[in-house]
């Protein structure tokens, strides 16, 4: 019986596809968290987190020694450290809201720093406003 066997022939198919799936979603559940960050990827993401430190002591004109007890670069035991967290996150914030490079500049710590560690924030007396 042909009409017979094709609908066994669909069950079978349909039973592989479940096993396929079944077997296939635990694996990728699982993958990313058994397989731990590769010893390349922690240097990378080390010497990208270093790209960042120089740029931002550029940018404000200090060293690391501004920022870190460099016994543990962990260490928020120095305001500038506490401080340079904080500003982190307003840099981002910008760059979150559209100052993200692409239709305008990006936001980084050289836009309101200019190079220095404690920037000119206020507007200077002005002779007709004053
Ligand atoms: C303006 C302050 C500042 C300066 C200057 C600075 N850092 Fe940092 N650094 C930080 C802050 C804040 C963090 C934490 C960033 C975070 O939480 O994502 C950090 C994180 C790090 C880390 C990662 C620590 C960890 O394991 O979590 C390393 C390494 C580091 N800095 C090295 C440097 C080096 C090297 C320099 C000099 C080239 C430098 N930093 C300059 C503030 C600074
Ligand atoms: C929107 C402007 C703005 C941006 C962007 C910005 N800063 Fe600041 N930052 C300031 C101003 C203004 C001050 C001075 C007033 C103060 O100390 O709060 C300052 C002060 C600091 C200080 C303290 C200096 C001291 O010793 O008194 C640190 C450290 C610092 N910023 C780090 C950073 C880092 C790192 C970035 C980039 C990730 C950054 N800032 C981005 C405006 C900004």
């Amino acid at each position: 019986m042909p009409k017979y066997s094709a609908a066994k022939r669909s069950d079978l198919k349909r039973f592989l596809i479940v096993l396929a799936v079944a077997v296939t979603i635990p694996i990728l559940l699982i993958a990313p968290s058994s397989q731990s960050q590769s010893a390349s990827e922690v240097k990378r993401a080390e010497e990208e987190m270093r790209e960042v430190m120089r740029v931002w002591s550029r940018q404000l004109g200090v060293t690391c020694l501004t920022c870190h007890d460099t016994s543990n670069f962990r260490s928020d035991k120095l305001a500038a450290f506490k401080v340079g967290k904080k500003h982190m996150k307003i840099t981002q914030t910008l760059i979150d809201n559209g100052m993200d490079g692409k239709k305008s500049p990006k936001a980084d710590c050289f836009m309101c720093h200019r190079g220095k560690l404690k920037p000119d924030y206020k507007e200077p007396p002005h002779p007709l406003t004053q």
